[in-house]
Parts: C-alpha cells; structure tokens; sequence
C-alpha cells in the first residue's frame, strides 16, 4: 500500500511514521508513507499556499493551484493507478473502523491536510474522492487527522502486525468492544485473574471472552449492539 501526504509540515508526518509498528512496516516496504511539502508546488518566489479568504473574514484559505498541482504530479508517477484522494476535514464523514477497513483495500492513497482555515472549496468539490473528519472537533491543521487514518489503516494491511488473528477480535472489527485482557502475574496484591483464563480450556476461554465482549458492549456502548440487530 502507497500513502501519500500533502502537507506543509512534512516532519510531522515523516516523525511519527517513522516509530514503531508504522516505522516497521515502512523499512519492510509494507506499507510505503511519501510526505509531500505543498510548498514545492507553490508558483512564486515566496513558496505560498495560501491567501485570504474572498469576502473577507478571519485567516488563511489554502490556495487551488499547489494542491491540484501536487496531486496531478504525483498521479502522474502512477499511470493507469486508481488513486483514492482524502481530505482531512471537519466537515467530512466520521472516522470509524468501517471506513477504515474500505481503505485498508485500496493500494494508493492520496491524503490531503488543511491548515489555516481549511482549503479552497473547488478543491473539495473537483479534486477529492473523499472527505474524512476524525470527530466533532477542531484542530488546528490536518496532519494529526491524517496520522490517525494511517495508523489505523496500516494495521489492517497484512503483515503489518505480527498477529493478524489480533485485528479481528478488536473493538469494532466484530462489531463489539474487545473482552478484557490480563497478563502475568496471575495475582497482583491479590487481584486474581478469572480462572477460566488458566484454564488451558480454549473453547472455556473463548465462550467467557465472547460473553465478556458483549457485556462490556452493552455497559458501554449498547449503540454498537443495535447497529449490529440492524444489519442482520
Ligand atoms: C482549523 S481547521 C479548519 C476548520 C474550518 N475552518 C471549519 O470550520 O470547518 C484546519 C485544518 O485542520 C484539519 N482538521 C481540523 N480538525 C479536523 C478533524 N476533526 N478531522 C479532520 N481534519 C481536521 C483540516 O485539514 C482543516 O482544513
């Protein structure tokens, strides 16, 4: 899988990518992350990508031509590539593992950040093939969104993760929150364990942790469960 990132903070990305699983998975060529600075697609002398909003208001707008410019070329390295092209906006369809997992299947992803007061609407409307928020709040450039997306979708691609079989029973990819996990000691100043769990019994353990899953859904997040009668 090939993201690419057009931002006017590079480093942002290229730091956090860099650690980690996501750190991994890009030295093993898994999952290739490019973070491209817009400013080498800005025309004139100054490198601008923005300019003020016709109107008039408070702010920045991110200016058409460095964001059609830089997506056109990186497209360009690709012929005959479908690329999917995101915007990192408030104002875009809520994150969540569904939508996670749809891009998880693509194998190039062109990822838009916004800064300042977000991007002029024509890129929205001519450029994008989606636009993605990470929640109802506001933060102050699309870098960190754009993170959140990466990290999530880069553990979906195989061989990212050492375990695959991890991926399924997590929250949200069945559909339930994932049952409590514990680890060694078995007694911590006498927090005990559920014996089940040193049972050895794996069909035991996997029915207590199926009930555990769908208890913990229904204390937490009952929305998930009506979600789930809705579809079936
Ligand atoms: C300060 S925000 C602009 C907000 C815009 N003026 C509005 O009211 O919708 C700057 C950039 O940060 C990014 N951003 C901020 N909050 C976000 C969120 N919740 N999800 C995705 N991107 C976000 C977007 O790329 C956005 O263009």
């Amino acid at each position: 899988m090939r993201i690419e990132v057009l931002t006017t903070f590079p480093g942002i990305i290229e730091a956090v990518t860099a650690e980690s699983i996501l750190g991994r998975a890009r030295q093993k060529g898994i999952v290739e992350v490019e973070a491209v600075n817009l400013r080498d697609f800005a025309a004139d002398r100054h490198k601008t990508t923005d300019d003020e909003p016709f109107g008039g208001g408070p702010g920045m707008v991110m200016k058409c031509e460095p964001v059609f410019a830089a997506v056109e070329a990186l497209t360009a390295r690709r012929p005959g590539a479908r690329a999917r092209i995101v915007l990192m906006t408030p104002q875009g369809r809520r994150l969540d593992q569904k939508m996670v997992e749809e891009l998880a299947a693509e194998s190039y992803v062109i990822v838009v950040c916004g800064r300042y007061e977000g991007v002029d609407e024509r890129i929205r409307e001519h450029l994008v093939t989606d636009e993605i928020s990470i929640g109802d709040y506001v933060l102050s450039g699309g870098e960190i969104p754009a993170l959140v997306v990466i990290d999530a979708v880069a553990r979906l691609v195989p061989g990212v993760l050492g375990d695959e079989a991890s991926v399924e029973s997590e929250s949200f990819s069945s559909g339930l929150l994932e049952y409590p996990q514990y680890t060694r000691p078995a007694d911590f100043r006498g927090l005990q364990v559920p014996e089940v769990l040193l049972s050895g019994n794996h069909e035991l353990i996997r029915q207590w942790r199926r009930v555990a899953a769908l208890k913990r859904t229904r204390e937490r997040r009952p929305d998930l469960l009506e979600e789930d009668e809705k579809c079936n």
